[in-house]
C-alpha cells in the first residue's frame, strides 16, 4: 500500500487497516478496516460499548493498537507519528479544558502548545470565539460555562491549529437543540473549508443530517457502511406501506379484511386506531412494487375506503435497530 502524506485527494484522510484492540482476553475492536475520503463527514455509530471511543483513541494515537495500522492524511500513526499528530484535532467524549482559565487563556494555551506565535494566534482566536458564539464571554472562566458552552470552546480549541482532519467523540451529547444546531453549523462550515470529520453519535438524526457516509460497528466489527441511501438499499424489507382509512371500521370488520390480505402477503400488519391507519411491513423477500400492487388489489376487492396511501422509507434509526438487533448483543 502506498501512503505518501501528500494531502492528495486520492489518499484517504483517515484509514484504519485491520485495527484490533484487546483488553485482556476481550477483543474490543476486531480487525476493523475503513477509510474516510478527504472532505467527508463520516459518522461512526454503534451501541454503548461497541468500540467507538476505543477506535477513535487508536486513530488519534492515544491508545496503541494490539495489531493493525492507522494512517492520517497518509501518515502512519507510529512510523510518522510527528507529522500524523500535527494533521488532526480531537474533541473527546469528555470535555477537556482548564476550568480555572478563561476561554481566551484556554485558546492561548493551545496556541502555545502548537508553537503558533501570537501574531497569528490572536486573530485566529478572535475568529474562533466569534464562530462559537463566545466572543462576549472570552474573559470568563471556562469552569463557569454551561455544558454546551464548554463543548463549543473545546471544539474551538481542537481546530485552532487548522487541522485537516477532526475526530469528534459524541460532540453534541447533552446539548440543547439550539446548541446542537450551532455545532452542526460549525461542522458544516468546517466541511465546506475542506476539513475531514469523523464523529461518533448516538443521535441518529444527527448522523443522517450531517454524514456523507455512515459506518455501523458492533462488537468492534463494521457491520454496515455507506451513504444513507446505500444503507437503506442494503436493508431490505423494512419499508412500510401505510393506509389512512377514510371511514371507521369495526374491529371485527377490519380483522376479516386484514386476514384476507395476510393470505396474499405474509408480513406484519398493524392497525393504529388513533390515526385510523393500517401499517404493512414490506416482507423481507418481496420487492416493494409487487407488494404495493398486492395491497392496491386488496383495497379494491375489499372495497376499503381510504384517504391516503404512502410508502415510508426506513429511517436511520430503523436501519440501525435492524442491524444491531440481528444477533444477541455481547458486552
Ligand atoms: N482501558 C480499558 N480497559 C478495559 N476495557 C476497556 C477499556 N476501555 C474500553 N474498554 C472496553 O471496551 C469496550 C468498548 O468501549 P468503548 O468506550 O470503545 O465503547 P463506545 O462504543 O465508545 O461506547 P459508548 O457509546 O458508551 O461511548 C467496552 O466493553 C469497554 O468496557
Ligand atoms: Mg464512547
Amino acid at each position: 500500500m502506498s501512503q505518501s502524506g501528500t494531502g492528495s485527494k486520492l489518499v484517504p484522510a483517515i484509514q484504519a487497516v485491520a485495527l484490533t484492540k484487546e483488553f485482556g482476553d476481550r477483543v474490543v475492536v476486531d480487525h476493523l478496516s475503513f477509510s474516510v475520503r478527504v472532505g467527508d463527514i463520516y459518522a461512526l455509530l454503534g451501541d454503548n460499548g461497541a468500540g467507538k471511543t476505543t477506535t477513535i483513541n487508536m486513530l488519534t494515537t492515544l491508545l496503541s493498537p494490539t495489531s493493525g495500522d492507522v494512517y492520517i492524511s497518509g501518515y502512519h500513526g507510529v512510523k510518522q507519528a510527528e507529522q500524523c499528530k500535527k494533521s488532526f484535532g480531537v474533541v473527546s467524549q469528555d470535555v477537556c479544558l482548564y476550568q480555572e482559565l478563561t476561554a481566551y487563556e484556554n485558546l492561548i494555551f493551545i496556541a502555545d502548545l502548537y508553537g503558533i506565535n501570537r501574531t497569528h494566534a490572536v486573530p485566529r482566536i478572535k475568529q474562533l470565539l466569534a464562530q462559537a458564539g463566545l466572543a462576549d464571554r472570552a474573559n470568563d472562566l471556562a469552569g463557569e460555562f454551561s455544558g454546551g458552552m464548554q463543548r463549543k470552546l473545546s471544539i474551538a480549541m481542537s481546530i485552532l491549529h487548522n487541522p485537516k482532519v477532526l475526530f469528534m467523540d459524541e460532540p453534541t451529547v447533552g446539548l440543547d437543540p439550539a446548541s446542537r444546531r450551532q455545532i452542526w453549523l460549525m461542522l458544516k462550515e468546517l466541511r465546506a473549508a475542506g476539513v475531514t470529520i469523523l464523529l461518533t453519535t448516538h443521535y441518529l438524526e444527527e448522523a443522517e443530517l450531517l454524514a456523507d457516509r455512515i459506518g455501523i460497528i458492533r462488537k468492534g466489527n463494521l457491520v454496515l457502511e455507506g451513504t444513507i441511501d446505500e444503507l437503506r438499499a442494503k436493508i431490505e424489507g423494512i419499508h412500510s406501506i401505510s393506509i389512512r382509512l377514510g371511514k371507521t371500521y369495526s374491529a371485527e370488520e377490519l380483522k376479516v379484511k386484514i386476514d384476507k390480505l395476510l393470505l396474499r402477503l405474509s408480513t406484519d400488519i398493524t392497525y393504529d386506531p388513533v390515526r385510523n391507519t393500517i401499517s404493512i411491513a414490506q416482507p423481507k423477500d418481496a420487492q416493494l412494487v409487487p407488494c404495493m400492487q398486492t395491497v392496491l388489489a386488496w383495497l379494491e376487492t375489499e372495497k376499503i375506503v381510504f384517504s391516503n396511501i404512502a410508502t415510508n422509507e426506513p429511517s436511520l434509526e430503523e436501519i440501525f435497530l435492524a442491524v444491531t438487533s440481528s444477533s444477541p448483543a455481547a458486552n
